[in-house]
């Protein structure tokens, strides 16, 4: 099979590199094109990135020699995975999109708007149809797919799961998100070293509002929100990869702890579509009283899990447990890959 070229956007960021990481040998899709900034552009990749390249010991060898240009629409490519920062990213993806590419984002810019699928394919790959209404609006001849905050992905998840077994009717969820969260250099050492920042801005709105998209239904014309209260606040914690996430739920039906811990178990909507990037089991739930925890286990599933535990009654809702996931591979980079793989089996990409 002739592979798809992909170009990367943000090729030089956090989670444009974790991109460039995953694309490694991908049985479908090969980096033809790297963008970034002009202060980028001009120089091989491996140059740019030369003290900037802190995921794995070495730049994949197939990126080295890669020539990073401008993020303009001239690349040799069939679909951009976007991880350009949020400042710039409206614009430039935009002009992507009309100038006939697909474009698999990560920024927060287009997330919200009625007519683009905010993606995480175990939950709403039939969202990813909004594509024809989108081109309709907008006139556009390509397109733009969003995945959602990384916070979200990993809250939504087992979310899904006990939306369809019990109904949801209330969640509260509490975040400690790591630093890498916050993209190159981020957040200040000086200020995160032995500390707790209890603020991320937009963070909670994102997370109290992006959830009831993504697991709203999709119409055929628009998408009905789903309709459950979520109250979020978020902190920073000095952690380097990995957020983790204490939610507490009040569902809509009666549940027992072995019910709730079986819908998490048995929750594999994707296995058919058989997507490269998807975990073999997208919730990975540990009974273990101290886990899970960011340095044992955010790279289980290949980072691309979110891994559940400490699931117990709760004295206000019903039942409260504890989320954690990779923020930049299924929280971001591994996402937008998984979205494009979504994208190619429902014929977006031909
Ligand atoms: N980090 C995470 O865990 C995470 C999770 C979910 C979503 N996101 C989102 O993903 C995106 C990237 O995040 P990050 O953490 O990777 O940020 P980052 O490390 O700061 O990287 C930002 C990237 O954007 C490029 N860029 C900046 N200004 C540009 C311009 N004017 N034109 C073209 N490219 C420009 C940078 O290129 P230069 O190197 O040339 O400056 C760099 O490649 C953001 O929208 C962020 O909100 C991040």
């Amino acid at each position: 099979m002739n592979k798809i070229p992909v170009g990367v956007l943000g090729a030089t960021g956090m989670v444009g590199q974790t991109i460039i990481q995953l694309l490694e040998n991908h049985p479908w899709f090969e980096v033809t094109e790297v963008a970034a900034s002009e202060r980028s552009a001009g120089k091989s990749y491996a140059e740019a990135m030369a003290n900037r390249w802190n995921i794995t010991p070495e730049i994949p060898e197939y990126a080295r020699d890669l020539m990073l240009k401008e993020a303009k629409p001239d690349l040799d490519c069939k679909i951009a995975l976007s991880a350009l920062d949020s400042s710039v990213a409206l614009e430039i993806e935009r002009e992507f999109a009309q100038a006939g590419y697909a474009v698999s984002s990560n920024s927060k810019n287009h997330r919200m708007d009625k007519d683009v699928p905010l993606l995480i394919p175990e939950i709403n790959a039939d969202h990813v149809d909004l594509i024809k209404i989108q081109q309709k609006n907008r006139k556009w001849k390509g397109f733009v797919v969003t995945d959602p905050n990384c916070s979200t992905i990993h809250m939504c998840i087992p979310l899904k799961a006990l939306l369809d077994s019990f109904g949801l009717e209330k969640v509260m969820v509490t975040t400690l998100q790591a630093v890498s969260g916050a993209g190159y250099p981020g957040v200040p050492s000086m200020d995160i070293t032995d500390n707790v920042l209890p603020f991320i801005r937009e963070e909670e709105e994102k997370l109290q509002t992006e959830p009831l998209k993504i697991l709203g239904k999709f119409s055929g014309q628009e998408i009905k929100n789903a309709k459950f209260a979520i109250s979020a606040t978020c902190n920073r914690v000095a952690v380097k990869y990995g957020h983790t996430e204490c939610l507490s739920v009040k569902l809509s039906k009666k549940a027992t702890r072995e019910e709730i811990i079986s819908s998490f178990k048995k929750f594999n909507p994707l296995a058919s579509l058989k997507l490269p990037s998807a975990p073999k089991h997208p919730i990975i739930y540990n009974d273990a009283e101290n886990r899970p925890q960011p340095k044992l286990d955010a790279n289980l599933g290949g980072g691309m899990a979110s891994v559940v535990g400490r699931l117990r009654e709760c004295t206000i809702l019903d039942y409260k447990f504890t989320v954690l996931g990779h923020n930049l591979i299924r929280g971001a980079a591994g996402a937008a890959v998984l979205n494009a793989e979504l994208l190619k089996v429902k014929g977006y990409l031909e």
